[in-house]
């Protein structure tokens, strides 16, 4: 390794130790002031440093994802790696079978491709719905969103007030890392990820709504791809996050 790299390596070491600490420090203050808290994981490089934290401190916070019906396979066999790898059990919420069988029924199978508003009224079904029960009576919810991910999470705090899900609070505890430092976290401690990411998918979601990048796209360029930057949410986390 060359001079200058080993400086980088060891800023970066620092970085993240820093970084691990503060919040690690966060989740154990939600766990202790907000109990009942939940995380909610898509299994993506960002939710498996929270996932990693908060099973090594044995912090009393549930662990939930919304499976859509239309996750990669990659992302159950990151499920069932999971269940393994650390002894967790993860929390899975379904959408509603009656809803989305009128929807489909209605719309077709692959609507979402047909305009930005039957894209959003697919996610309200899939996601935004079930994230609704996943929440239902919980004081605090917890999120892997960063700051740096996209221009609609330029900001983003570490903390607030989720006004769209009845008033809990709302924690981004890696709103200040960047990729790199995930993915050093990851590596420094034998984290498990999906295989998508070393296939050039950074940001992974539904199968049909993912898409791998190109040398130099943004790290959110896969996801509703055919759509504008602005449009690019789901309804997880509508307005300020
Ligand atoms: S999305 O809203 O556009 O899908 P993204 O994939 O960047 O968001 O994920 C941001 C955060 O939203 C994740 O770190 C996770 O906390 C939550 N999230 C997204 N998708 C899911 C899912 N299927 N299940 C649980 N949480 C999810
Ligand atoms: Fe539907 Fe695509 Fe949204 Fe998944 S990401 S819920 S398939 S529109």
């Amino acid at each position: 390794m060359s001079g200058e790299r080993a400086v980088d390596e060891a800023a970066l070491h620092e970085s993240v130790t820093r970084r691990s600490a503060a919040a690690r420090e966060l989740l154990r203050a939600i766990a202790a002031d907000f109990s009942p808290a939940v995380f909610a994981s898509s299994l993506g490089a960002e939710d498996m440093v929270l996932t990693d934290l908060i099973v090594r401190e044995s912090l009393p916070i549930g662990i939930f994802s919304l499976d859509t019906g239309r996750l990669p396979a990659e992302t159950h066999a990151l499920m069932a790696t999971v269940r393994h790898h650390y002894g967790l059990t993860l929390r899975l919420y379904y959408p509603r079978h009656d809803l989305l069988e009128a929807w489909t029924s209605e719309h077709g199978i692959n609507a979402f491709y047909e305009s930005v508003e039957l894209r959003k009224a697919c996610c309200q079904l899939r996601k935004v719905e079930p994230l609704q029960r996943a929440l239902a009576g919980q004081r605090a919810w917890i999120t892997g969103m960063r700051a740096q991910q996209a221009s609609t999470r330029d900001g983003l705090p570490l903390r607030s007030v989720d006004t769209a899900n009845g008033g809990l609070e709302k924690f981004n505890p890696l709103a200040e890392w960047s990729e790199r430092e995930v993915w050093a976290y990851l590596r420094q401690h034998g984290v498990p990820y999906n295989a998508l990411h070393d296939r050039f998918y950074p940001s992974i979601g539904c199968a049909p709504c993912t898409r791998a990048v190109a040398a130099g796209e943004d790290v959110r360029a896969g996801r509703w791809w055919w759509e504008n930057p602005e449009s690019k949410e789901c309804g997880l986390h509508p307005g300020r996050p």
